[in-house]
């Protein structure tokens, strides 16, 4: 495609600008093979509640504290975006993520897959119970830890967003390197609005809005 232009009749020469001048490079595989999730098989929840806590109905808990995620997805006018999927993925309690990729020593827990797909309702809200995510280290090599973190994808209106929510206070949240990266983009993603849940399945909530357009968009990954 280098270099030939698409001519389809009359033109207003947006096909000349959008033709590639140089060789297109293939992605490097590594790349490629992002650390995204494999998503369960179970069907997205709809827009009720995702719990997961527990892998089936009936199943035990998994292990570690129980906490509520919600909040509410605006697009870049501050409009609710409806209907909107949204995926979470996180690391167990002991830091160790239920994925083929994630070889450490970290403890699997059989209860917990921690990935999961939901809805946004009619006013861009979405709620999900999980595990509070453990710590694991990123780079051995230097020491470096990952805060407490929930993976999001968002896909919904003319947008798909990827990003992560962080809890407050936690102790590695300073040498973050994704911190380090969005500047003042962090404080949107720093979950600190706390509240009691309506259940007693879950410890604590935590409200996480996010904007995925627009000047107050959150950071993209
Ligand atoms: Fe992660």
């Amino acid at each position: 495609m280098s270099g030939k232009i698409l001519r389809i009749g009359p033109t207003d020469n947006t096909s000349d600008e959008r033709t590639p001048r140089s060789p297109l490079l293939a992605i490097p595989k590594t790349a490629r093979r992002g650390f995204a999730p494999w998503l369960n098989p179970r069907p997205a929840s709809g827009t009720g509640l995702l719990d997961l806590t527990h892998i089936a109905p009936g199943k035990p808990r998994a292990q570690g504290s129980a906490i509520e995620v919600s909040g509410r997805i605006s697009d870049g006018y501050g409009r609710p975006l409806r209907r909107a999927v949204i995926e979470v993925w996180s690391a167990n309690t002991h830091g160790r993520y239920a994925h083929k990729d994630d070889q450490t020593d970290y403890e699997l827990d059989p209860d917990f897959i921690g990935m999961g797909k939901l809805i946004s309702d009619d006013d861009g809200g979405y709620v999900f119970h999980t595990i509070l995510p453990g710590h694991y280290i990123a780079r051995p090599d230097i020491g470096r830890w990952r805060p407490r973190h929930i993976h999001f994808s968002i896909l919904g209106g003319a947008s798909r967003l990827i990003t992560q929510m962080y809890f407050k206070g936690d102790p590695h949240n300073d040498t973050d390197p994704m911190r380090i990266l969005m500047g003042d983009k962090w404080e949107a993603l720093q979950v600190g609005k706390e509240y009691a849940t309506a259940d007693n399945t879950t410890d604590v909530g935590y409200r996480f809005d996010i904007t995925v357009a627009g000047k107050d968009a959150v950071f993209f990954e």
